[in-house]
């Protein structure tokens, strides 16, 4: 029996596709591996989106070198694989494999090779790619990433992703039903649609309203999700289909990038602050209850002192629940490296820093709001600290609740008793089965 590693990082679709490497693999008769030790293939599934992400990942496979023995593959995949390709080859003695995000169907191949001697490298999109008869291996739970999109045909400034993920492309309306229709058949019951602009699907005269409103009435789904939508492609049709489709939960990851009309223009985000507030508007008049996260980047080029007032102003005019936010990369191939007017280090540092603190004030004053409220939870797993089990709400927020391992899967009427800012505890008010 042939073991495999993979190790994930970056984003939710990088979690996905490691779940259809290990389908892939499975195939040729691999069983999955927890460690490094004793693997017969190591992957790295990886995230280019920013240098320290990059950076990270080359420290990590140099620690799995220490792993191989003579046959050991190790292969690095992903977006870093795709940016890189096979220079990455030459740069790194001990990389075996490269393999880029549509070409994980020829892994089997390239891995056979590469344990005789033939290193490789495979980053040719394919712009047909799906995966489609490809069942993912997944780690058991109650909470299941779908692809409905891959790649992207947007060309915001600072992102790598078009250039590491290919063209846009859009699964069938029926393929993504029947694939939530076997999770759910196998005890999921909520799931997460994941595409670059997830919101702008669409497929044989179908919008993602339509695939809302289908996936959402596939029964034994109780809660949908989907991440990331982008500003302009929450039309009225989609508003609507989220307020009306029971399942889909009072939650939105908008990231909204800046809040400088000058710097959302030189990052051919295509809308204005005005315009993104406007989104939100409406978004909160269909669902009252919406709470709202964010990605923000600071230190763009050209970016004032001035226009960064402006995004720190945007953080509490939108009411954000949450931020992720960044200091602005460099990435080698994106448009934006030909900018002028860079933002020095120290500068973004502060402006982060300062952005940050802000994020973090109102995440916490907004959260202590929900402190006495009474909500629904869906049990997900073991938390990491302590014998306490970690739930979540329809509203995104996290909850440690003392439960039994058992009770995953598992709905509850929680009392939410404290949060420590971030995270909150609760007190089981109503305990309900798993809806099967
Ligand atoms: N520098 C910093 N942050 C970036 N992001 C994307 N590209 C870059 C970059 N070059 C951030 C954006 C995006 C999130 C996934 O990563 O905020 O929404």
């Amino acid at each position: 029996m042939k073991r495999v590693y993979i190790e994930t990082y970056g984003c939710q679709m990088n979690v996905a596709d490691t779940e259809l490497m290990f389908g892939v693999l499975a195939r040729e008769g691999y069983v999955r591996s927890e460690t490094p030790e004793g693997a017969d293939v190591m992957l790295v599934n990886t995230c280019a989106v920013r240098d320290n992400a990059e950076q990270r990942v080359i420290g990590r496979v140099g620690e799995l070198q220490r792993h191989k023995r003579p046959g050991t593959v190790l292969g690095v995949v992903g977006c870093m694989a795709q940016r890189l390709g096979p220079l990455l080859l030459e740069k790194v003695a001990k990389v075996d494999l490269v393999v880029g995000p549509d070409a994980y169907r020829n892994l089997g191949a390239l891995i056979g090779n590469a344990a005789l001697g033939h290193r490789a490298a495979d980053v040719e999109f394919r712009s047909w790619e799906h995966y489609e008869d490809v069942p993912a291996v997944r780690e058991p739970g109650p909470t299941r990433f779908i692809t409905v999109q891959r790649g992207c045909d947007y060309r915001c400034t600072f992102c790598i992703v078009p250039y590491t993920r290919g063209p846009e492309r859009s699964r069938t309306l029926e393929d993504v039903v029947t694939e939530v229709r076997s999770v759910a058949a196998a005890g999921a019951s909520e799931v997460t649609l994941l595409g670059q602009t997830v919101n702008s699907w669409r497929n044989a005269g179908h919008d993602f309203a339509d695939l809302l409103r289908a996936v959402g009435s596939i029964d034994g789904i109780r809660r949908v999700r989907f991440t990331s939508p982008y500003p302009t492609d929450f039309t009225p049709r989609v508003i609507a289909a989220m307020a009306d489709t029971e399942s889909v939960c009072e939650h939105v990851h908008l990231p909204v990038q800046s809040g400088s009309n000058a710097v959302l223009r030189r990052m051919l985000r295509r809308y204005t602050r005005e315009q993104y507030l406007e989104v939100v508007a409406r978004l909160r008049a269909a669902m009252p209850a919406l709470t709202m996260s964010t990605d923000i980047i600071v230190g763009f080029p050209g970016e004032t002192e001035e226009q960064f007032a402006e995004t720190m102003e945007l953080v509490e005019a939108a009411g954000f629940d949450d931020a992720y936010t960044f200091k602005y990369s460099v990435r080698d191939g994106t448009p934006a490296v030909k900018l002028r007017d860079r933002v020095p280090d120290e500068v973004a540092s502060e402006r982060l820093d300062r952005l940050i603190s802000v994020v973090r004030q109102q995440a916490r004053a907004r959260n202590q709001a929900w402190v006495g409220s009474e909500q629904e939870v869906l049990v997900e797993r073991p938390a990491r600290r302590g014998a306490m089990m970690l739930g979540r709400t329809r509203s995104n927020h996290l909850v440690l609740l003392d439960l039994p391992t058992d009770s995953i899967g598992q709905y509850h009427t929680v009392r939410l008793s404290g949060t420590t800012g971030s995270t909150f505890t609760g007190a089981i008010v109503l305990a309900q089965l798993a809806v099967l």
